[in-house]
């Protein structure tokens, strides 16, 4: 049996955070993106020492913290990924990133490229700051979802402004190769876009080959990149509240701090702990985390291949999200309420990822092989019943 193979719900349950709280205790949950892992040992440790000393005093200005040369050195280790540490800006989290990018880097009215089925703050951040949202659907393709390069260039306008990635892409899993985003980079200069990358999930690549970032294909993209990563995802502290934008370009980055600090929000000191101890000492950790989601990630599929032949799915090649299209099964209504009602499972709701998204569910994997498989067993039961 393996060590992650044993979580105890009763002690998941007594968390703060959404996951385990929102539903009635007969629920398991299976939406927010967050870990029912453990954390590090070294996180955990840092943590306890902070407490330990009342160490709540006001931060440091964020370049003395040393988590920016961190960051570089961190991208560079992990994804061969050069940058300069003084381009850097801690943020409170990724999201807080994709809403001041739009807002500080693009006007009212501008278009922006969202490949839907989409994480939904992205389709909130558009609406929210009064942008134009231009939805380009990935196409479902023989074993992964594909960019319709075709259709993406058809859909920019004179007005359309930015190019909103997620990179790996939730909620399909995919992690695009050097080919597409090498036309993606193309596509942005040869149209004079801004790109806002979101690659909160970039150690999360279940495959074995390391993340690239867009910022990464060549000089003339990434000039015109703003590129958002955190240790929260992959480390499973996302309640922490930190978050780093790199910016390609000296001029990008002016443009964003014309929102001044205190509006972004301070720096919260546990964090800088914790992704410290993440960042140096959790890579073990992080490395059988991986692994374990490995086999999660093919449990899913294989379950679904063999009980579920009508629900169409591709394994993700990063993230913990499975995707999951169940408009040919005929169920009543929405999926997501189907399963909540009949199997007392939480799944995220398809329809929140886009329009594209209706009859589609997503489920989060994260969690001990016991609770997935009583998850799926679950599910499988309700459409037993249909
Ligand atoms: C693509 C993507 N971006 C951002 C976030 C949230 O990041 P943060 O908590 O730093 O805002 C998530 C969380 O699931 C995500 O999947």
């Amino acid at each position: 049996m393996h060590h992650l193979d044993t979580l105890d719900q009763t002690r998941l349950r007594q968390r703060h955070g959404q996951k385990w709280s929102v539903y009635p205790p007969d629920v398991l949950p299976a939406w927010v993106a967050d870990m029912d892992f453990e954390i590090a040992a070294p996180i955990r440790a840092a943590l306890a020492a902070q407490v330990e000393r009342s160490d709540f005093g006001y931060p440091y200005h964020q370049q003395r913290t040393g988590l920016p040369a961190l960051f570089a050195a961190r991208v560079a280790e992990r994804f061969g990924w050069t940058i300069d540490a003084e381009q850097v800006v801690i943020l409170s989290d990724v999201v807080q990133g994709l809403y001041l990018a739009l807002e500080t880097l693009s006007e009212r009215g501008d278009g922006v490229i969202i490949q839907t089925p989409i994480y939904p703050p992205f389709l909130h951040a558009a609406e929210e700051t009064g942008r134009r949202a231009v939805l380009c659907p990935l196409v479902a393709g023989a074993s992964r979802y594909e960019i319709d390069f075709d259709q993406l260039a058809a859909n920019i306008d004179a007005g359309t402004r930015v190019l909103m990635l997620c990179s790996p892409h939730n909620p399909s899993g995919r992690a695009f190769d050097r080919a597409e985003l090498t036309r993606l980079a193309e596509l942005a200069c040869r149209h004079d876009l801004v790109v806002v990358s979101d690659e909160i999930h970039a150690e999360l690549k279940l495959n074995g080959e390391p993340h690239l970032p867009i910022a990464a294909i060549d000089a003339e993209v990434a000039a015109r990149t703003v590129t958002l990563m955190s240790a929260s995802k992959a480390f499973n502290i996302a309640g922490l509240c930190m978050a780093f934008a790199h910016f390609g370009s000296p001029a990008l980055k002016a443009r964003f701090e014309r929102v001044p600090p205190h509006v972004r929000g301070g720096t919260n000191t546990l964090a800088v702990s914790a992704v410290h101890a993440a960042w140096t000492a959790g890579q073990p950790w992080l490395d059988e985390v991986i692994a374990y989601l490995r086999g999660n990630r093919d449990h899913v599929a294989e379950f679904v291949g063999r009980h579920w032949p009508r629900v169409r799915h591709f394994a993700p090649e990063a993230t913990y999200l499975a995707w999951l299209d169940m408009r040919d099964l005929g169920l009543p209504g929405s999926p997501q309420q189907f399963f909540l009602e009949h199997a007392k499972v939480a799944l995220s709701e398809g329809r929140a990822f886009g329009e594209d998204g209706t009859g589609f569910v997503r489920l989060n994997f994260a969690t001990s092989r016991p609770i997935l498989d009583e998850i799926l067993q679950r599910m499988r039961e309700a459409l037993a019943i249909l």
